[in-house]
């Protein structure tokens, strides 16, 4: 971690004032380099108060993104040790892909970005991202698994995110197989992994996740299927402090998932917090449509659909789309 999101992390997790002395006895920097550290980071937009004697005290911090902030509140060993952040941007899946196949961008790198201008969702869909209210973030992952155990990474990242808004505010997202994730029915995040592979091989991935935090305000088509944090929680949230979240709980679960090659270890969550389980689903196959009861995933990925025949179905991601028989749950 760079010397300024130390500070702050200290300064943050203190909840107090820190003097001067004990910053700089516990990142190995003199006084007056604290004091350079603590100028920029105010310059930053960052409230420090520094009183005589007692030292420094942290009451107030920019809405911001930017790699510090997301830095500071950050405790993983892996993912997001390098972080990119653009106040604008293309798309940030766009950008991993660039920064993979010509900057031999590192395992672990996160792309993140306030606004996306072209903001791409599955199938080809657009996916907004107004400045300033929305999560979108990109993982560059080069993982050493056979291609076709990726489609499985989708599900680990949104259980990451399913947990980390979970844990974090008091309010219940659940799952919509295979990979979005919903409050009382409307989507809140949805989630995009793109592979560079050949046959046996995977060069890289990158797993795209795009949170709708503070969004208000949502285009007439999507307006009755989509929901925000701020909408469900009455209040704003800390997107720094989420995106810390989701690496956190994405690098533990992608751990067990990676050691296994298999989601055993991840299955029985998943399950828990899916909103299709036992519930009646309709499959839209493209060899023809069937409606049936969603028994979970196994560990492969795969929802299990049991028809009222008794006929068990494993409908694998990418082939087909399920929806609720009332919606779009
Ligand atoms: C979906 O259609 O549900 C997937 C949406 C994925 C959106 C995210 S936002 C960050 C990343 N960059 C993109 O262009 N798309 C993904």
């Amino acid at each position: 971690m760079d010397t300024k999101n130390e500070i702050l992390r200290i300064l943050r997790l203190s909840g107090g004032s820190v003097s001067g002395q004990e910053l700089s006895g516990r990142i190995g920097i003199s006084r007056t380099a604290v004091w350079k550290h603590i100028r920029a980071l105010q310059e930053e937009g960052y409230e420090i108060e520094a009183v005589n004697r007692k030292g420094y005290r942290l009451v107030g911090v920019p809405d911001t993104i930017a790699s510090g902030e997301v830095g500071s509140w950050l405790d993983t060993e892996r993912m997001g040790r390098e972080i990119r952040y653009f106040a604008s941007i293309d798309s940030t899946n766009q950008y991993a892909k660039r920064i993979a196949e010509n900057e031999e961008a590192k395992d672990g790198t996160l792309v993140i970005a306030d606004e996306q201008t072209a903001g791409k969702g599955r199938s080809g869909r657009h996916w907004v991202t107004p400045p300033k209210e929305a999560i979108a973030c990109s993982l560059l992952l080069r993982p050493r698994l056979a291609p076709e155990l990726i489609s499985m990474v989708t599900l680990v990242m949104g259980l990451a995110v399913a947990r980390a808004v979970n844990s974090l505010y008091e309010i219940h997202a659940g799952i919509k197989w295979p990979n979005d994730i919903v409050v009382k029915g409307k989507k809140l995040c949805g989630i995009l992994t793109e592979m560079s592979a050949e046959i046996g091989e995977v060069h890289y991935i990158v797993i795209g996740f795009g949170i709708n935090a503070n969004l208000t305000w949502f285009p007439e088509e999507i307006r009755l299927v989509a929901t925000s944090l701020k909408l469900e929680t009455g209040h704003e949230v800390n997107r720094a402090q989420l995106i810390a979240g989701v690496m956190e709980e994405f690098e533990r679960l992608y751990g067990l998932f990676e050691e296994d090659g298999s989601l055993k270890r991840l299955q029985d969550d998943y399950n828990a917090l899916s909103v299709n389980r036992n519930q009646p689903v309709r499959v839209l196959d493209p060899k023809g449509e069937y409606t049936g009861c969603s028994r979970g995933i196994d560990e492969e990925g795969a929802l299990i659909v049991e028809t009222q025949n008794g006929e068990i179905h494993r409908v694998v991601s990418g082939e087909v789309s399920v929806r609720g028989i009332y919606g779009y749950v």
